[in-house]
């Protein structure tokens, strides 16, 4: 069966809650609103993966990376991160930011570099994701889109 790479809408917002939940991402402050920044891989009805952006201004937060654990491992990680690239471009945004405690070497390999995290620009450090929903623990990476 394809997989078919589009825009997240409020129906998937149950299967996307599941599908962070399963991996513990964080997703209190994944509104109906944030979701028409999130991108959902389908294979027919299923929901197979997940990536979200928060665009703020030229600056931009990748967030929600889950590929459900049935599917890894195929390529569709990295097919979710180029496809939240050329959005993200699409917003205007041009450099993209990220907090992992699981994927630095995944991101690594798709040039994202590792900075300090006080190093992330104030709209970033304002978001709920760097305040409250990742570990002080957690890494911070950068990416400056084409
Ligand atoms: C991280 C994740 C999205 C990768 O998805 P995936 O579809 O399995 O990744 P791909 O098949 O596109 O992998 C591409 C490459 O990255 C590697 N890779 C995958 N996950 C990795 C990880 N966590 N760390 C390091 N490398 C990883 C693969 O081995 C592959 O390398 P190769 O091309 O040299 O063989 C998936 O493992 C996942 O959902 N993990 C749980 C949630 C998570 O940790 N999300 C990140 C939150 S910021």
């Amino acid at each position: 069966m394809y997989t078919m790479i589009g825009t997240a809408s409020p129906a998937d917002h149950p299967a996307v809650a599941a599908l962070l939940d399963a991996s513990g991402l964080p997703r209190r402050d994944v509104t109906d609103a944030l979701l028409a920044h999130f991108l959902v891989a389908k294979g027919g009805d299923e929901l197979l993966g997940v990536i979200g952006l928060e665009p703020l201004g030229d600056v931009g937060l990748l967030r929600s990376l889950v590929v459900a654990a049935s599917h890894r491992g195929r390529g569709l990680g990295i097919e979710l991160t180029r496809a939240l690239e050329r959005h993200a471009r699409d917003q205007g945004v041009a450099q993209l930011f990220l907090l992992t405690t699981t994927a630095e070497r995944f991101f690594g390999k798709l040039g994202y570099e590792t900075i300090p995290r006080e190093d992330a620009p104030p709209p970033i450090q304002g978001t709920t994701e760097y305040r409250e929903l990742c570990s002080s623990t957690s890494i911070c990476m950068v990416k400056t889109l084409d």
